[in-house]
């Protein structure tokens, strides 16, 4: 089978084309490396350089690649900026993905695997299952449900069978793929990259989050992990469309985050508190049981250590992440 993966450059979407590959599946990414990097795109991976923006090109570039399924990885994902540059999320992300469906529908095409996000959720002290409340905090939050909803509705009228998959923390290396966002916002990278003596010390976004040490708690699910449950619901999406919550189950609060890397690494990592983070929710625990009993996913990488141990691996062998 044929997939293409938009944002196949990216972080979670190298690393889903590589699993493919070796999964035996035909991969072409398309990603207009604004943020992906040409490095991370696995070989044997065939390589389309565009923009999702340019709507008109696509039906005809699903056709001449022969696509059978679509992952789409390709958006701007940091919530905090997600405040300032609304319009990058109710704009751009949306306006892409509309256009890739749009695409899809022409064409006739029938699966799609959607990058979807905790951050719809309201907060919540319990884990999160599928039936919780929807309640995003953030116009990047807004952006995903928006398509998540016209999913629903492609999948009624037109029969498209998608999955959403609603990652929570996407964390941790894989061989030579690893995270490298520029500037780098993400919590574990920022972390490693002092332990590595390129940041003097990490800011903490708030100390006053009704969590256990006041700082707030997430979910960090390693990238493999993630990347196998879009394979496993390729494989289901005949029986019918779903939407999954991706975690581990288990909350850390950023000053364990901290911590753990400071064993990791073995190096004191300071740290400093710094004012809230607008749109960052207290609280974002996964509730995965669902994906587990229908398909049959399970993590493999559970442990927080082990996650940030690769992460680590991958930052040392890359200081420089993807540049040469
Ligand atoms: N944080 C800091 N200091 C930093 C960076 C982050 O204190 O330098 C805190 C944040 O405030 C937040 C936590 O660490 O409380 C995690 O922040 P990240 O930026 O690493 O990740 P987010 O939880 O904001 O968002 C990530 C992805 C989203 C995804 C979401 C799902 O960026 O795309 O996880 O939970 F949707």
């Amino acid at each position: 089978m044929r997939v293409l993966v938009t944002g196949g450059a990216g972080y979670i979407g190298s690393v889903v084309s590589a699993r493919l590959l070796e999964r035996g599946y035909d991969v072409t990414v398309l990603d207009n490396l604004t943020a992906g990097h040409r490095r991370a795109i696995p070989a044997g991976a065939r390589f389309v350089h565009a923009d999702l923006a340019e709507g008109a090109m696509l039906p005809h570039l699903l056709d001449e690649e022969r696509v059978e399924a679509v992952m789409h990885f390709a958006a701007n994902i940091k919530v905090g900026e997600s405040m300032r540059m609304p319009m990058r999320y109710l704009g751009d992300n949306v306006r892409n993905a509309l256009n890739l469906l749009d695409a899809v529908t022409t064409v006739g095409l029938k699966r799609f695997i959607f990058s979807s996000t905790a951050a719809l959720f309201a907060p919540s002290d319990s884990p999160i299952g599928e039936g919780d409340t929807i309640e995003p905090a953030s116009p990047y939050g807004e952006s995903k449900l928006m398509i998540e909803q016209a999913l629903r509705w492609l999948d009624a009228t037109t029969g498209l069978r998608y999955a959403a998959l609603r990652y929570f923390n996407a964390a941790g290396a894989w061989g030579n793929l690893g995270e490298d966002h520029r500037p780098e916002s993400h919590l574990i990278p920022v972390v490693l990259k002092v332990a590595l003596g390129e940041n003097g010390k990490v800011g903490i976004f708030g100390d006053d989050y009704p969590t256990s040490d006041g700082t707030c708690v997430r979910d960090y699910i390693h990238v493999v992990d993630l990347a196998d449950a879009h394979i496993a619901c390729l494989g289901a999406l005949e029986q019918g469309s779903r939407a999954y919550n991706l975690g581990n189950g288990r909350g850390f609060s950023v000053m364990e985050v901290v911590e753990v890397a400071r064993r990791v690494t073995g190096h004191p990592i300071e740290a400093e508190v710094l004012p809230r983070r607008p749109g960052d929710s207290p609280w974002l625990v996964a509730d995965s049981s669902r994906i587990r009993e229908e398909l049959g996913w399970s993590p493999q990488m559970p442990d927080l250590e082990t996650i940030v141990a690769t992460a680590w691996e991958w930052h040392r062998q890359h200081p420089r992440g993807y540049e040469e």
